[in-house]
């Protein structure tokens, strides 16, 4: 998903943050800053587990820091709910808090989203450590976060799995690490009598602040109070979400140890105080003000030159936070909270054994990272959960679905079912408590819904490659499904389809639709009815499944829908650089409609990287979202026979969807845009897609901080790592179109035991040799683009012998995956 109303320019930025710079520049540093390196790059080089075969070495939490990736960097265990990490001031790109660019700090918050759109999302709560205040006064301190936002000493950022730290320029280090609910940090400071703070020399006295406000400047209300002995710092505030509606509440507790405690007090804006150690209605029925307020502590020089913060987090109260806090990190081991994250990580991500033999370092950071940034999120939040009472697991940014479908559940399916069925059983019991399954859903509060119902798509992917594990209610599973595709909600910008009754008496959304059910952006009609049309093709699977063969008849005829759209005399015209207008030999694109069924005109190149790529956000007035018709029109990933015979058989097909790749129509920055670099397959083209992913990695995603396309969403990473692995689910069926892998063999673990092998025959590091020529699966000829999820689960050896030039492995029709047109058994002799 992309931003939210507004459409900034995109940023190009290719700062370069390494560790080796943080260590080059860390030489260069003034000497009255430091006089020796402080005690964390001692800590980090003890966590480094330099043996060849650990996979957290090819794992850089800076990729996607830039260039609209909005990557979540800083610390945190797999799908974590703690997710510290400094927070910087440059709004349009610090949706995930961090931006690896010249941008000022503004503190240091524990709870984080990673690779949204939308505006800066979470971010509560930031801690801010000043070495000491002017004239040793804390009034002199600064306090709110316009004033106290602070340059980064440049390149000094340092990321690794379980750890993040970065200098500030006031000879602050701040190192952070996480467990589930909680977030440490350390900071270091100069030992010395005084330091530089920021212009100033200061006594050596540090000044940590904790401020109630979040990222998007969001809070209403709150409280938060400091205990002048303990100096523990607790309290929360309500917030709204960043791509939603409704609001929510966190907490947090906070302890500190290093350091003698010499005073305490609050803020609230620029105004600092010693009298009051609470605010907000702990104390009264006052309500802070908006903006920055808080509580501080004045340390004495800490004798070991660190002061170890500890804040717990939580959605339920401020005493769960601290119980949360004491009960994982009991005695503030910064050690051991890495060392818990690394060991989490390692065991996430040995189902997968590359055999990584002649790949450069940077297709394998590549990789892994991809890897990585696909468990970053949906965030486990179970027994956090305010809003209702119930023993299933309950995550949270589903972040949105409408970019999650298409890769990333079906990438956890296989690399992660056991966390996948618990998302699954999120989504359904969501679906029991709110109504209807979230298309989008963030911070406890229902998310703006992007296109279609694509829970729908989830649901069905998890049920047709049988991840039930016995655990999930299949028939309330289904029952959600309908509700969407029968029941149209009240407000359908946040949950459901809208349009439904039109939907249902013309197929198709009209241009002009006069739905009086319920309320919702009218626009995107032609990305709504197609998307629609696969969500209830993906409900005919499962009815299939159930056995209701009724229901599957009804839905696959839905499923046809988009043929409603498919506008056959539609030419692609555009104006040229001289303003001329020209047209293409393509013909035949998904437009717009009236009720009465008159057609309506949409440039076919609208909001694709040639022609106004910014103008079809949640705010548009057009027919597609985020995507122009020519993407549209590739979107039907239940016929695409039916689509290859309407647009002039498959030699027309793999021409123009070629065309689609070299015009830069196509931006793989954008999650709708990732099948289409497959779909030669079902021209009988499978060399194409290979071509294409080869294209695509690593020109597009790679290893540079700026090496994802668009927003991650955790969804960029789940698509390199799939092209890795030299596979590609087709979303809600159960189907995988084949290329041949970027290594010379991967092994997936399987539930059965039996390693599942994908391995080239005259693999090639240079990629010259990327075509499949023939096949073997267990030994015996494999004719078929295509896999099925048995093979992830059953294992077994699939082999491909690859040549310089196409041939006619996966040619044949027989051979095509299928579509509903062509494959008469697919749904039950219904097709
Ligand atoms: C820190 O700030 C001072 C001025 O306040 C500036 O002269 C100095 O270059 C800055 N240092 C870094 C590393 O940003
Ligand atoms: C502050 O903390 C001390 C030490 O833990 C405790 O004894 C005291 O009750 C606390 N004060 C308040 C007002 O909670
Ligand atoms: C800060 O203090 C000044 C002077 O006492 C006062 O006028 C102002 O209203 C205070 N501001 C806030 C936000 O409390
Ligand atoms: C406030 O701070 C001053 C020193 O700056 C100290 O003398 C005084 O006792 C403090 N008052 C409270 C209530 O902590
Ligand atoms: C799912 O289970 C059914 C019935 O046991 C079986 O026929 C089908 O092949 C299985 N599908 C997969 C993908 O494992
Ligand atoms: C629309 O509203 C009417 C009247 O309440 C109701 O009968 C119908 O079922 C609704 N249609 C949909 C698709 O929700
Ligand atoms: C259909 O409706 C549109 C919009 O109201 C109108 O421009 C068009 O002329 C109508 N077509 C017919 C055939 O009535
Ligand atoms: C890496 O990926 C980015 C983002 O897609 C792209 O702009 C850049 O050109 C790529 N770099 C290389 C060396 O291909
Ligand atoms: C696979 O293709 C080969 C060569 O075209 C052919 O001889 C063989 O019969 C095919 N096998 C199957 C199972 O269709």
């Amino acid at each position: 998903m992309k931003r939210v109303l507004k459409s900034l320019p995109r940023r190009r930025r290719s700062l370069l943050v390494l560790p080796v710079v943080a260590i080059l520049v860390w030489a260069l540093l003034p000497v009255e800053s430091f006089t020796h390196p402080p005690r964390f790059f001692l800590d980090l080089t003890s966590v480094l587990d330099k043996s060849s075969g650990d996979v957290l070495r090819y794992i850089d939490p800076l990729i996607g820091t830039v260039n609209g990736g909005h990557v979540f960097p800083g610390p945190t265990l797999p799908y974590g709910m703690a997710k510290p990490v400094a927070d910087v001031d440059n709004r349009g790109e610090a949706a995930a808090g961090f931006v690896s660019d010249d941008s000022r700090i503004l503190g240091f918050s524990h709870l984080h989203d990673s690779g949204t759109g939308g505006s800066p999302s979470l971010g509560n709560f930031p801690l801010f450590p000043h070495p000491g205040c002017p004239e040793d006064d804390f009034t002199q301190c600064k306090y709110t976060s316009v004033q106290r936002a602070l340059k980064r000493i440049e390149g000094s950022a340092v990321a690794r799995t379980g750890y993040f730290s970065i200098g500030l320029n006031n000879s602050v280090y701040a190192e952070m690490t996480a467990t589930e609910h909680a977030a440490l940090y350390r900071f270091n400071f100069p030992s010395k009598a005084e330091v530089y703070s920021d212009g100033f020399m200061v006594p050596n006295s540090p000044l940590i602040l904790l401020d109630l406000v979040d990222l998007g400047n969001t809070r209403s209300g709150g409280d938060i109070e400091v205990n002048a002995t303990s100096g523990r710092i607790k309290g929360g505030g309500k917030f709204r979400p960043s791509f939603g509606t409704g609001q929510y509440e966190a907490f947090f507790c906070a302890d500190f140890t290093g350091a003698e405690i010499r005073n305490t007090g609050t803020f609230q804006h620029m105004n600092a105080t010693n009298e009051t150690k609470a605010l907000g209605n702990v104390v009264s029925d006052y309500t802070i003000p908006f903006g920055s307020a808080g509580a501080w502590i004045h340390f004495a020089r800490a004798p070991r030159d660190h002061i170890m913060a500890r804040v717990g987090v939580s959605f339920m109260s401020a005493d769960q936070a601290c119980a949360n806090a004491e009960r994982e990190v009991p005695d503030f081991d910064f050690g051991r909270a890495v060392k818990g994250i690394e060991a989490a990580w390692r065991a996430k991500l040995s189902v997968v054994s590359p055999d990584q033999g002649g790949m450069s370092k940077d297709l394998l950071t590549t990789f892994w990272s991809g890897l990585y940034r696909a468990m970053l999120s949906p965030q486990d939040y179970t027994g956090e959960n305010p809003l209702w009472n119930s023993d299933e697991p309950y995550f949270d940014s589903f972040y949105c679905i409408w970019d999650s479908f298409r890769a990333q559940h079906p990438l956890l399916t296989i690399v992660d079912p056991a966390a996948q069925v618990r998302m699954v059983r999120s989504l359904i019991d969501t679906y029991k408590h709110e109504g209807k399954l979230p298309d989008c859903r963030m911070s406890f509060s229902k998310g703006y819904t992007q296109g279609g119902s694509n829970a729908d798509v989830v649901l069905a992917d998890a049920f047709v490659k049988n991840l039930t594990d016995g655990a999930v209610n299949w028939n309330l599973a289904y029952e959600a499904v309908v509700s969407d595709a029968e029941v149209e909600p009240r407000d359908w910008s946040v949950q459901g389809r809208g349009g439904l009754e039109s939907w249902h008496k013309l197929g198709y959304i009209p241009f002009d639709d006069d739905d009086r059910n319920g309320t919702g952006p009218m626009s995107r009609s032609v990305s709504r009815t197609v998307e629609y049309a696969y969500d209830d093709f993906a409900i005919a699977l499962m009815a299939r499944g159930l056995g209701l063969q009724a229901d599957a008849s009804k839905y696959v005829a839905r499923a046809r829908n988009w043929r409603n759209l498919f506008n056959a005399e539609q030419a692609d015209q555009y104006r040229d650089g001289m303003g001329k207008v020209r047209s293409t030999e393509f013909r035949g694109f998904m437009q717009p409609r009236y009720r009465n069924g008159t057609w309506r005109y949409q440039n076919t190149r609208l909001c694709s990287p040639v022609h106004e790529p910014h103008k079809c956000y949640f705010d548009t007035q057009y027919d597609t979202y985020e995507g122009s018709p020519w993407l549209y029109t590739f979107y039907v990933p239940q016929d695409m026979a039916g689509l290859i015979g309407a647009v002039g058989g498959p030699k027309a097909f793999v021409d123009r969807l070629d065309f689609f790749h070299e015009a830069g129509i196509n931006y793989m920055g954008n999650e709708p845009n990732f099948l289409p670099t497959y779909q030669f397959h079902y021209g009988g083209r499978p060399g194409r897609s290979a071509y294409w992913v080869h294209r695509y990695i690593p020109g597009q995603f790679n290893a540079s901080v700026a090496g994802i396309p668009g927003n991650d969403d955790c969804a960029m990473g789940a698509f390199a790592a799939f092209a890795f692995m030299g596979f590609f689910p087709v979303a809600g069926q159960d189907v995988y179109l084949v290329t041949p892998p970027l290594f010379r063999a991967v092994s997936l673990r399987t539930p059965s035991g039996r390693p599942a092998t994908i391995r080239n025959v005259g693999f090639d590091p240079a990629y010259e040799r990327i075509y499949v020529q023939s096949a073997r699966l267990d030994g015996k000829p494999y004719n078929r683009s295509w896999i099925t999820h048995d093979f992830f689960v059953n294992g077994g050896t699939l082999e491909l012998v690859l040549g310089k030039e196409e041939s006619d492995w996966g040619t044949r029709d027989e051979d095509l995956p299928p579509s509903l047109s062509t494959s008469a058994d697919w749904l039950g002799g219904d097709a």
